[in-house]
């Protein structure tokens, strides 16, 4: 990238960010995709930076309207870094934020006021006095006229020069729920249910989050000279499509911005992946260059959207739906045979390879027949959960197959659980450990940390339910690896960003193993959550191990988890499962005892993991079988990574 700031406006075009098309037919409001959230996050920090610096140089106050959640954390670094190195000042910032909850004490951990001061005020030299953040304590008749000042505040200070808005999956802007008017000023809310689930982790649970919060107003947010809005992760594509292509609509208030004159919306391919230019850019340009991965995406696409089969599809179907280039470089007839191949080589029940068979047009290698496979599960059940049948199958098939859990997964553990599990141990073997432990078990309150006795019993809970699930998969327990990586070892739901310990940790595995294959989860729903930093891990880990011969040999194949699934254009490897086997892979996840009936964090999906996992691996199934291949009863997929070009 090689200019330092965002794009202004559309014509813009020094600026050509990675997967950037010129066609934005149904695009309502300006955004750029960048590949990598943390790179994006610099650029807006420069912005920022660059604003900071200009009203300085004219000796006047810069008015920053400013966001928590996880979205901005990487712009926070990025200014403190700055302040740090670079000298940036921001003694001429004003700041206000954009909301509160009702009822929140400052020095709650939960706070937006807490928040603010660990990730950037506590560490730049802003006045005190120049922060403003809605008050959480207020109640009765004093919260009315409090908002009417905080409006007045903002426009005493000159307005905001520029608002950092995040989004959340309700479409609200700061916590500007559906129904929000567009005259709307800072005031009292109520908060949507989605958004409550959303924050239920942070607060260990739904029921403490509170109802209502203190947030500034639509109108609060468009009367910003500039808006800049954040977007990361797969969780962000629904929104980001109905706010960037949709009508305007209280029901989904960042809409609104549709109407701002100088906004951008800055997201990663993540969130950017469901606008139309992306989804299927063959309805929006013409010139496509038709590779061959884009004409799987448009043929299995087509099939899907049509109802038809691969091998029923006409030439009309391609022409009608934007896809006539395709057919000039072949005939329908052999588009669809070559489409239809494509995928039925990705279909095997051999995914160590098939000992002794042509494996040309297989996804894995025959030999060698016996290989070494590492597993990756980023909590100590998700080996079961995204990849239950394929693992089983390793198994049976004679390889020798390794796991390696790499956070302890402690966290996820409910109090009520450990405090059966102590109970336990005190009636067997009395001890005063037992007795302190179930102590400080008891005497937990909603915002305490577990202490390091409990973060292990926690530990050790979900070691002998992974110890359950392998063994009955037939896995001797010297092949299963807790790594207990340290970013994870925070007590909080917020976890430490990756250190070399870490990546020490999973270099030392994977050289002590020296596999054939590595399997990991490649989520990237949630760009700051623990599957992804687990991947970062593994990537990482990959990076430094590139040049070790045996790693020639080796073969990184992604699977995903409870959360979603691959598109079909993507699976490179697709592993049926009988009906046997699926319920064989059920009782593999019902070993994990403490994460049935009660999941801690389960997102807005109330159901437990093995029926996700059930229901997501019986689509990839349905969809073979609606694409005009066989059908199974369930199936697994995979991608591959290719590391050694990466
Ligand atoms: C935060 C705020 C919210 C968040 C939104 C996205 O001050 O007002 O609108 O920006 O909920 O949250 P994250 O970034 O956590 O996904």
């Amino acid at each position: 990238m090689s200019t330092a700031t965002l794009p202004q406006k559309r014509s813009d075009i020094a600026y050509r960010p990675v997967g950037q098309f010129e066609e934005t037919r149904f695009e309502k409001i300006h955004n750029v995709i960048f590949d990598s959230s943390s790179k994006a996050s610099i650029l807006v920090a420069q912005e920022i930076a660059e604003l900071v610096r200009k009203k300085q140089e004219k000796g006047l106050p810069c008015v920053l309207g400013l966001a928590t959640g996880s979205s901005p954390i990487r712009v926070y670094e990025e200014l403190v870094r700055m302040h740090q190195e670079e000298g940036l000042s921001f003694a001429n910032v004003v700041t206000f934020n954009l909301d509160e909850y009702l009822p929140m004490e400052k020095d709650n951990r939960q706070s937006y006021w807490y928040f603010m001061h660990e990730h950037l005020f506590n560490h730049v030299d802003i006045p005190e006095e120049n922060i403003n953040i809605p008050d959480g304590t207020l109640t009765g008749d004093t919260i009315i006229p409090y908002c009417l000042a905080y409006e007045q505040k903002i426009m005493d200070a000159g307005g905001l020069d520029f608002q950092l808005l995040g989004i959340g999956r309700t479409g609200h802007i700061g916590f500007n729920e559906p129904g929000s008017h567009r005259n709307s000023g800072t005031r009292v809310i109520t908060l949507d249910h989605i958004t409550r689930v959303d924050a239920a982790p942070s607060f260990l649970g739904i029921d403490n989050v509170p109802r209502r919060a203190i947030t500034m107003g639509i109108a609060t947010v468009q009367s910003a000279k500039r808006v800049v809005l954040l977007g990361w992760g797969q969780n962000k594509a629904d929104i980001i499509k109905k706010t960037v292509e949709g009508e305007i609509s209280s029901e989904v208030p960042a809409t609104y911005l549709q109407e701002h004159t100088n906004c951008t919306f800055v997201l990663d391919n993540g969130a950017g992946s469901k606008l139309t230019r992306n989804k299927t850019p063959w309805l929006v340009d013409e010139s496509l260059q038709w590779t061959e991965t884009l004409t799987a995406k448009a043929v299995l696409w087509l099939s899907i959207t049509l109802g038809k089969s691969i091998l029923s599809l006409t030439d009309k179907d391609y022409n009608d739906n934007g896809m006539s280039g395709l057919l000039a470089l072949q005939d329908s007839y052999d588009l669809n045979i070559k489409m239809f191949n494509r995928l039925q080589h990705t279909i095997t029940g051999w995914p160590g390879g098939k000992p002794n068979a042509d494996d040309t047009s297989r996804p894995e290698r025959a030999t060698p027949e016996k290989k070494r496979v590492i597993i990756f599960s980023p909590h100590p059940d998700d080996d079961v959960i995204s990849m239950g049948g394929t693992f089983d199958r390793l198994i049976e098939q004679g390889h020798e197959v390794h796991v390696a859990y790499q956070t302890s997964g402690n966290i996820a553990v409910t109090d009520t659980e450990a405090l059966k599990f102590a109970e336990i141990s005190k009636n067997i073997n009395p001890s005063k450990e037992v007795d302190d432990l179930i102590t400080s078990i008891k005497s937990k309150t909603e915002s305490s940390i577990d202490t390091l006795e409990i973060r292990k019993l926690k530990g050790s809970i979900r070691r002998s339910e992974s110890y359950a699930a392998t063994r009955y998969l037939n896995l001797a327990d010297e092949y299963v690896h807790f790594l207990d990586l340290p970013f994870y070892e925070t007590g909080t739901v917020k976890k430490n960003s990756l250190t070399q310990d870490d990546i020490d940790i999973m270099v030392d595995i994977i050289d002590k193993v020296k596999p054939h294959q590595i399997y990991a989860a490649g989520d990237l729903a949630d760009p700051h959550g623990t599957h992804s930093v687990c991947l970062d891990a593994v990537f990482a880990a990959l990076e430094t191990l590139k040049t070790a011969s045996y790693m020639k040999d080796c073969w990184v194949w992604l699977y995903r988890g409870a959360w979603h699934e691959w598109d079909i254009h993507e699976i490179e490897m697709a592993v049926p499962m009988s009906p046997a086997q699926v319920l064989k892979k059920r009782s593999a996840i019902f070993c994990h005892q403490s994460q049935k009936d009660d999941v801690m964090f389960q997102g807005d999906d109330t159901r437990e993991f093995w029926m996700r996992a059930e229901e997501r691996n019986k689509n990839t199934a349905d969809k073979y079988r609606k694409l005009g291949l066989a059908e199974y009863a369930a199936m697994e997929g995979f991608v591959r990574h290719h590391f050694m070009s990466s």
